[in-house]
């Protein structure tokens, strides 16, 4: 029996190759969190000793590990759980012998543990890059952050760049009781935990801190109702802006000019648009002046998501169209129709469901005084992303419907293929009842009126199955 111990994800990954080379079977390895206790078993060394006699003695076949994979043990890496680095290893090693197919198989035990603490780890990262609040310290006569935040799970090194895109030109510290974070405006670099008795709160930060959230303050984040009652209390537990909020927002136009100002050139993903709070209105709100890719440039207007908060039904399609461009609301143009048409066939009401898009601007290109549509491309999917993924994470639909590749690409997997695996439900980490369709728009592009009828005929079925899930 082997013990391999491991904290981080590229711990696990060196871990797991050398694993693998030396065809080391999952039930003879035991994984460990060194929980401070590193030096005790000889990982490494035993690990490379293996690995070596095994490559003397044959050579071992290269495994491709999908990408798919390896995003995911990312993320499940974060998890506190203790069993994670055994069930990656196992689906790893499942994976590369003889199961390449395994990811599509949600139902699996493995397959199903594995995105459901993925889910958890994202949720939590969500949480994260939502609640923690800086305060200014003096020290030696520089300016530094500090936040204090309690996460669920191990997530500081997967949100941390986050921070760092969001604020690259201050010092700042997130400290967290299992790992610490600090930015000297140029890298990150990873500490010990800090226990919550050491965390800067006290009393003499309250002005400087007030200050500082003066500062980045962002319109769209004002929903004092919503903000205390999302937050849990220990990740806020005194909100020592509310009384200055009414200055803020007093100054608000001339701070979002600023913002806008700031953020020119430097964001590359939606997510340094997300506000503070998890609601639809204000996410809806702050979409409206991201800047996550170039689309904004060309475009009318960002077109969000629309239908009732509490909506079962999710359908997500590809980008908005010319008409949506021009009205601001999804599905309204020719494809609008379609779609209209396929859910009064199966009787699903419009109104019950929410519409959105995997990427929030229109995309095209002029012809004439025609704007022709241009499918977005990986980058701009995963750009737009993180407004797909907040919409989520709120709706918590019990279906979606992935109306298209791009969508389906984009919610359950680069690999995704859209002819071959359409119609059935997939459990991913979004609902346990994801199903991918065709999208109107293939309908309506066909010229063969045949052909055109059967697209029909199969996206009138699959949102029928979709509706069966529904009760
Ligand atoms: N096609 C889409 O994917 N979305 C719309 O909103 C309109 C057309
Ligand atoms: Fe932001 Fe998405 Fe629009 Fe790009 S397409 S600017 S990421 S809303």
């Amino acid at each position: 029996m082997q013990v391999v111990v491991a904290d981080t994800f590229e711990e696990w990954r060196r871990a797991a190759r050398q694993l693998l080379r030396s065809d080391t079977e999952p039930a003879e390895v035991l994984f460990r969190d060194s929980a401070g206790q590193r030096g005790l078993f000889d990982d490494g060394a035993q690990l490379e000793k293996t690995a070596q006699r095994s490559r003397r003695q044959e050579p071992r076949p290269a495994y491709r590990v999908p990408k798919e994979f390896l995003d995911l043990a990312r993320k499940v890496s974060c998890h506190r759980d203790s069993d994670r680095w055994e069930r990656l290893y196992r689906t790893l090693w499942r994976l590369t012998h003889g199961e390449r197919r395994l990811l599509e198989v949600t139902t699996d035990d493995d397959v199903h543990r594995l995105l459901t603490m993925e889910k958890s780890v994202r949720r939590d990262a969500h949480k994260m890059k939502a609640f923690v609040r800086f305060r200014r310290v003096l020290a030696e006569g520089e300016e530094h952050f500090i936040a204090w935040h309690r996460p669920d799970h191990r997530i500081v090194r997967l949100t941390a760049p986050f921070f760092s895109r969001r604020f690259p030109d201050m010092f700042w510290s997130i400290l967290t009781p299992g790992e610490s974070v600090s930015w000297d405006k140029k890298a990150l670099c990873y500490g010990p935990g800090v226990p919550a008795s050491a965390s800067p709160e006290t009393d003499e930060l309250e002005d400087l801190w007030r200050t500082y959230y003066g500062n980045i303050f962002n319109p769209a984040r004002v929903n004092l109702a919503t903000m205390t009652r999302e937050m849990p209390v220990r990740h806020w537990a005194t909100l020592p802006e509310t009384d200055i909020i009414d200055d803020l927002l007093a100054d608000a136009p001339r701070r979002v000019d600023e913002m806008v100002a700031r953020q020119e050139g430097f964001a590359t993903s939606a997510a340094d648009f997300l506000p503070m709070e998890l609601e639809l209105r204000v996410l809806r709100a702050a979409a409206r002046t991201c800047e996550g890719c170039h689309l904004h440039r060309a475009a009318t207007q960002t077109v969000f998501g629309e239908g009732p908060p509490d909506a079962k039904i999710v359908l997500v399609g590809e980008q908005p169209g010319d008409q949506e461009d021009l009205a601001g609301r999804p599905f309204v143009g020719p494809a609008g129709d379609v779609l209209n048409d396929a859910l009064s066939a199966v009787g699903i009401d419009r109104e019950q469901v929410y519409l959105t898009n995997a990427v929030k601007h229109f995309k095209y290109e002029p012809r004439g005084k025609r704007r022709l549509h241009k499918r977005p491309d990986a980058r701009e999917m995963s750009a737009c992303k993180p407004w797909v993924e907040a919409e989520l994470t709120l709706l918590q639909p019990n279906v979606l419907v992935c109306l298209g590749a791009t969508a389906a690409q984009q919610l359950i997997g680069r690999d995704f293929r859209l002819t071959q695996q359409r119609g059935r439900a997939i459990v991913t980490q979004w609902c346990d009842n994801t199903i991918p369709t065709y999208h109107p728009s293939a309908v309506l592009r066909n010229p063969d009126p045949i052909r055109r009828e059967r697209l029909m005929a199969t996206l009138v079925a699959d949102l029928r199955a979709a509706k069966t899930h529904l009760c």
